[in-house]
């Protein structure tokens, strides 16, 4: 059964959290439009009101005013959110906040060592649980630093300059692999002196950012979900209408053209320093790839739906550099690996990625979602290519990032 249709995405959710946080920087209101609707982008703002940031949302639009900041009563809950807890962490550093950061069974194990150690050389004293959850931060003049982060991060990155936006002196941050840049792209475009190159340089804020009012582009990880499942289905053409083609976010398409099938960028324009734009996914046979540890930041949250389509191509794929995957929303390389084999895929579990052999002809079975939302939707797209579909042990877990999933598949189903 092929998938065909014209869709539309809720917002980025790496854009929607930016918004949010850049938004309680200015001195007036800002409207951020088709807002993630994703339960992390929500924490974030939840965070932020207790914080003495106000806003107020209808559906998928917020109204939002900037600081004065106040210091929370409690710990702040960021639930399954690493990017809520990594970047208010270097936000509320720049505002002198001292705050305690906690979050559910995912984030208490996840590492924090990342931002703890720039944001110690930049004046804040941290108390944490040996790097990890729950983590209190005590920030005392914070100063500006030269920084090249171990791990290729924009959450690393995008905390340090937040801190930065409060310090004195000028932040410097040198990427060995490029990441996202939305933070720094949003910064230029609402008056922040940044300077975007092989490194990004920033100044402190001496008066409060311009107030905005934006449209978040469709979220392209979400679109990844649908374009793999117009890939794997036979006769399939699908449009995903608005969605952000940001270069350090789009590895997955380019990646699925290597992969064999017919894409097509249409209407491709620039809004709010960010580039938008149509994409047409057809079908066509896949082959194998070979990903690489500099291909993986533009593919980060995408690997569980590339290792599904691998699982259909007619030669091997190898994923490797991408020991990262151990410690997103859940151990993704063990995650994939333990439910491609349960279908009855060829699947080799490495400690930096995976490689899977061509030609299977895969079965639906119970999958273990660890929780991760993007595991679950990895695996009912999987399920589309099997007799029936998969049972998941947590339908709710796509609640974080993409509420409307199943009923947007429901209307692509011809
Ligand atoms: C994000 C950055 C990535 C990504 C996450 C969102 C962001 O994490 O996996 O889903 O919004 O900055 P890392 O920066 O830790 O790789």
């Amino acid at each position: 059964m092929p998938v065909r249709g014209v869709i539309n995405l809720p917002g980025d959710k790496s854009i929607s959290h930016r918004a949010l946080m850049l938004a309680s920087l200015t001195d007036g209101e800002c409207v951020i439009h088709n807002i993630s609707t994703g339960d992390d982008v929500e924490t974030t703002r939840k965070c932020l009101s207790k914080c003495g940031i106000v806003s107020s949302k209808e559906y998928a639009a917020v109204r939002i005013s900037g600081g004065p900041f106040e210091t929370p009563k409690h710990a702040l809950n960021c639930g399954n959110s690493g990017t809520t807890v990594r970047l208010l962490a270097g936000l509320l550093s720049g505002k002198g906040i001292s705050v305690e950061f906690t979050g559910d069974n995912s984030l208490r194990k996840r590492p924090m060592n990342r931002i703890i150690n720039p944001l110690t050389q930049m004046g804040v004293d941290f108390k944490s649980n040996d790097g990890y959850l729950p983590i209190k931060i005590s920030p005392n003049n914070i100063k500006g630093i030269t920084y090249s982060p171990q791990v290729a991060s924009a959450q690393v990155k995008s905390a340090v300059i937040l801190a930065g936006l409060g310090g004195e002196g000028e932040t410097v941050i040198i990427e060995k692999i490029k990441t996202r840049d939305h933070t720094e792209l949003m910064l230029a475009e609402i008056g922040a002196n940044v300077s975007i190159g092989d490194k990004i340089c920033i100044k402190p804020l001496y008066t409060p950012l311009k107030t905005f009012e934006l449209t978040v582009p469709g979220d392209p990880s979400s679109a990844a979900f649908f374009g793999a499942l117009a890939a794997l289905l036979p006769n399939s053409d699908i449009c995903i209408k608005n969605i952000l083609t940001n270069p350090t976010r789009i590895g997955f398409f380019s990646l699925l053209e290597k992969m064999g099938a017919r894409i097509e960028w249409k209407n491709v324009h620039q809004n709010y320093g960010e580039w938008v734009g149509d994409i047409h996914i057809y079908s066509q046979p896949l082959n194998g790839i070979d990903i690489t540890k500099e291909m993986v930041p533009s593919i980060i949250d995408e690997l569980p739906i590339i290792a599904v389509l691998a699982s259909q191509a007619d030669s091997p794929t190898t994923v490797s550099g991408a020991e990262e995957l151990r410690v997103k929303e859940s151990d993704r390389i063990n995650a994939i690996c333990l439910n491609l084999a349960k279908m009855g895929c060829e699947v080799i579990e490495r400690q930096d990625g995976f490689i899977i052999s061509p030609g299977n002809s895969l079965v639906n079975t119970n999958i273990k979602t660890f929780a991760d939302h993007r595991i679950a939707m990895a695996f009912t797209i999987a399920g589309f290519i099997t007799p029936e579909r998969n049972v998941l042990d947590n339908e709710n877990c796509i609640n974080i990032s993409f509420p409307e999933f199943n009923s947007i598949l429901n209307t692509v189903m011809q």
